[in-house]
């Protein structure tokens, strides 16, 4: 029944943006495998679609991206159970904002594996059944982060967000004409989990209009993987900030830098 419909992989599916885009997915007609840590989230989502549409197949796996071998067990999941992946949502993500030095290095480490080292495994895995069925869309999801000035104790997320939009361009360029095509998604300020979870829960309430909704994230990174960009920056006020910034002295920088931080805006 299930089989000339497509599958979507969504990581961190179970809040916020991910969560967004497994209903954009949904909605167009894709099934789904879902991952995260908290199940239970994962399987109330679940319900909830199929009882919008009950032909499309959900699988759900929990998987916690700081583990080393959580890319191979989701891979081997999708492997059992005969499911090919035509598209990959690489979501799942966290905000470290503290001191360089502060942060522990097992910390760091753990950040690392699943900002960085969990994005490139997901897309190594699962790049070479795409490219044999000349079909793939990719979605990693990055940030405004890098293009606006850096906040004083960011930790290493400016810098592992930069990285996902470079592997993003660098795996479009090289596959597109092999029918897969990967974006780099770059929200700025979207209402989340994500700076409770930060541990910034003042950030919300800085004014609205700096804010947009995980829905229209997800609506725009769907189109955006959907008609071939390696990259979106979602929202003109966003784009603005990031052609603006490219224009600001390294002083005043560091000094809206260091607003930003005290502000826990960044
Ligand atoms: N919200 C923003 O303002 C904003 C702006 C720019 C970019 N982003 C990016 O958007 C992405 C999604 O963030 P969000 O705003 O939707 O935040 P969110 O609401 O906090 O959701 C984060 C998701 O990531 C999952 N996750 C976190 N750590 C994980 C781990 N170790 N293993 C597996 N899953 C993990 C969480 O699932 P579990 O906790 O259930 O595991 C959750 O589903 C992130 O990459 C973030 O950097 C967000």
């Amino acid at each position: 029944m299930n089989d000339e419909k497509k599958t979507a992989l969504i990581t961190g599916a179970s809040a916020g943006i991910g969560k967004s885009f497994a209903e954009v997915f949904y909605k167009n007609g894709f099934n789904l495998v879902l991952t995260a840590r908290r199940t239970e989230r994962l399987e109330a989502l679940k319900e909830a679609l199929l009882e919008l549409s009950p032909d499309q197949k959900i699988d759900v796996i929990s998987a916690d991206l700081s583990d080393v071998d959580a890319p191979k067990q989701i891979f081997n999941f999708c492997r059992e159970r005969n499911i090919h992946i035509d598209a990959l949502v690489n979501n799942a993500g966290y905000g470290n904002p503290e001191s360089f030095e502060e942060i522990s290095w097992s910390t760091h480490a753990a950040f690392l594996q699943v900002m960085v080292a969990a994005v490139t495994e997901l897309i190594h895995l699962f790049l070479p059944a795409m490219t044999e069925n000349q079909y793939g869309r990719i979605i990693n999801v990055a940030s405004l982060a890098p293009y606006i000035p850096p906040a004083d104790r960011g930790g290493l997320y400016s810098p592992v967000k930069i990285y996902q939009i470079k592997l993003s361009q660098g795996i479009h360029f090289e596959y597109m004409d092999q029918g897969i095509f990967c974006t780099a998604v770059c929200p700025g300020l979207t209402r989340s989990e994500f700076h409770i979870a930060a541990n910034m829960p003042d950030v919300a309430n800085t004014p609205n209009f700096l804010w947009m909704t995980s829905e229209t994230v997800a609506e725009q990174g769907y189109k955006a993987v959907m008609s071939g960009k390696s990259l979106i920056i979602n929202g003109w006020l966003n784009r603005f900030f990031a052609l603006i910034s490219k224009s600001i002295p390294m002083r005043v920088t560091k000094r809206i830098g260091k607003y930003l931080t005290d502000k826990r805006l960044n």
